[in-house]
């Protein structure tokens, strides 16, 4: 018979037990739950539920349990339902009666909401870890490399030059907004649901203090109706990393054109790439367009939760059920992605001449000349009209900026004299921007400075 039982007069219908189950995904939960039931009882020896023999059991059958679980002793089976019930039935098959006093002041309701906050809480911390890891490789890259220049694109269009190490920095701004995003909701679900019963609270006076400060929460869920229905922190968490791999997928897209021949700006190690079955010249980026792939998959996550929410009634439904599919899918992805793309990160060749000589044809240098002009008297948008004309000519004429004579500069603006072709070099064009937070050596090596102070003060 099932543990709940006793009102039915037929069996379910094995398809019905089939489809009703969740053993196969929320057994990931079983220490989280274990954790649980273990807090519980402890609680419910404190009130005077259980006798202190009676928690030892009830403690030394958990923990016979755990222990079972991880040395692969004892398999799930669909007929337990989920993972709530079917440790509680083999604590009741191991230590008997006593067992059945474990489910008192609590629901399953309670055990689905306190497990899944655990799990997502720990994940989180690993996130972080991950996150970090990331940003260290990207900090390292754009460390050694802040001599090398590459062409800045809009539209993905050659606009201006900049440094290697400018770009790189970029996605580690992302990836610590990222940071900062988990550890806030991290925050944020640090409650605890636990006590709240099916719905409304229990008639024990039991002690969610005690439960709070066993269970590591740093506050608790002020009413049981939200306890047991409230799924925000798993959205939260499923759109922090839809957000995530948003940027992971971002980095990805640019490693899998600056890898093209056509482009040949980076080269992936042979370790992070892969053949084709038919051409044997091949050398394909899968592990990026993997990641940009799968981030389809952690979005479709996001939404599956959003809709399965939206029309729930209060408080626990069984739709919710279906909450730990997307979020452990979503965890999964995101985790194995942000561990890839570090380690393809660490390991590609920067291309640096090729990246420098991309600099120099697509008038890189255009808004360097109107700035010139500026100094000479000229307002910006009259400037920038005289450079555009100055564009066309090049292009009609087949020249580089640098390659048209001063007397045709001259018949342009008069004043303009030989300093225009020190303006026009590349490397000039880099340090000639002075804002903060721009691409020059000084504002680089402060971003590089502010960078690993952060990457010091959150490991
Ligand atoms: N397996 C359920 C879930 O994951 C546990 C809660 C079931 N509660 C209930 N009243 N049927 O959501």
């Amino acid at each position: 018979m099932k543990l709940w039982g006793g009102r039915f007069k037929e069996d379910t219908d094995e398809l019905m037990d089939l489809f009703n189950a969740s053993i196969d995904i929320d057994s990931l939960l079983y220490k989280e739950d274990i954790e649980g039931s273990l807090a519980h009882v402890q609680m419910l020896e404190k009130i005077g539920i259980v006798n202190s023999e009676e928690c030892d059991l009830i403690k030394t059958g958990l923990r016979d349990i755990l222990l079972d679980i991880e040395n692969g002793d004892i398999e799930f089976s669909i007929s337990d339902e989920d993972i709530h019930m079917f440790i509680e039935r083999l604590l009741i098959e191991k230590i008997g009666e006593v067992g059945k006093k474990l489910h008192t002041a609590r629901s399953r309701n309670d055990q689905t909401a306190v497990d899944l906050r655990l799990y997502v809480k720990k994940e989180i911390s690993k996130i972080k870890l991950l996150i970090h890891e990331l940003m260290t490789s990207l900090y390292k890259r754009a460390k050694e490399n802040t001599e090398v220049i590459m062409p800045g694109y809009t539209h993905l269009q050659r606009a201006q030059p900049i440094r290697l190490s400018f770009y790189l920095m970029a996605y580690f701004s992302m990836l610590k907004r990222d940071y900062i995003r988990f550890d806030n909701a991290y925050k944020l679900m640090d409650e605890l649901p636990l006590g709240a019963g099916a719905l409304a609270g229990t008639s024990y006076e039991t002690d969610r203090e005690f439960l709070r400060d066993i269970l590591g929460f740093e506050e608790i869920m002020g009413n049981a109706l939200d306890a047991v229905s409230d799924r925000d922190y798993v959205i939260e968490t499923s759109s922090n990393i839809a957000l995530g791999m948003m940027h992971l997928s971002r980095i990805a897209e640019e490693i899998v054109i600056f890898s093209s021949k056509e482009f040949d700006f980076f080269t992936l190690s042979d370790k992070y790439s892969t053949g084709s079955s038919i051409m044997p010249q091949k050398k394909n980026p899968d592990a990026a367009e993997l990641i940009r792939g799968k981030t389809g998959s952690v979005y479709g996550n996001l939404l599956a939760l959003l809709v399965m929410m939206k029309g729930l009634p209060l408080a626990y439904n069984k739709d919710m059920q279906e909450d730990k599919k997307q979020i452990f899918e979503a965890i999964d992805n995101f985790k194995i992605s942000l561990s890839i793309m570090s380690k393809m990160i660490q390991t590609m060749i920067f291309n640096k001449t090729r990246m420098f000589e991309a600099t120099q044809q697509g008038f890189l240098n255009a808004t360097d000349l109107a700035d010139y002009l500026v100094t000479l008297g000229i307002p910006f948008r009259k400037s920038h009209e005289i450079v555009g004309s100055l564009v066309a000519y090049a292009i009609a004429n087949n020249l580089t900026l640098e390659e048209i004579a001063l007397d045709k500069y001259q018949e342009f603006v008069t004043e303009i004299d030989q300093s225009v072709y020190d303006i026009l070099a590349i490397e000039n064009c880099v340090e000639s921007k002075k804002s903060m937070g721009s691409t020059n050596m000084i504002s680089t090596l402060e971003m590089l400075g502010n960078a690993y102070n952060w990457l010091e003060e959150n490991r």
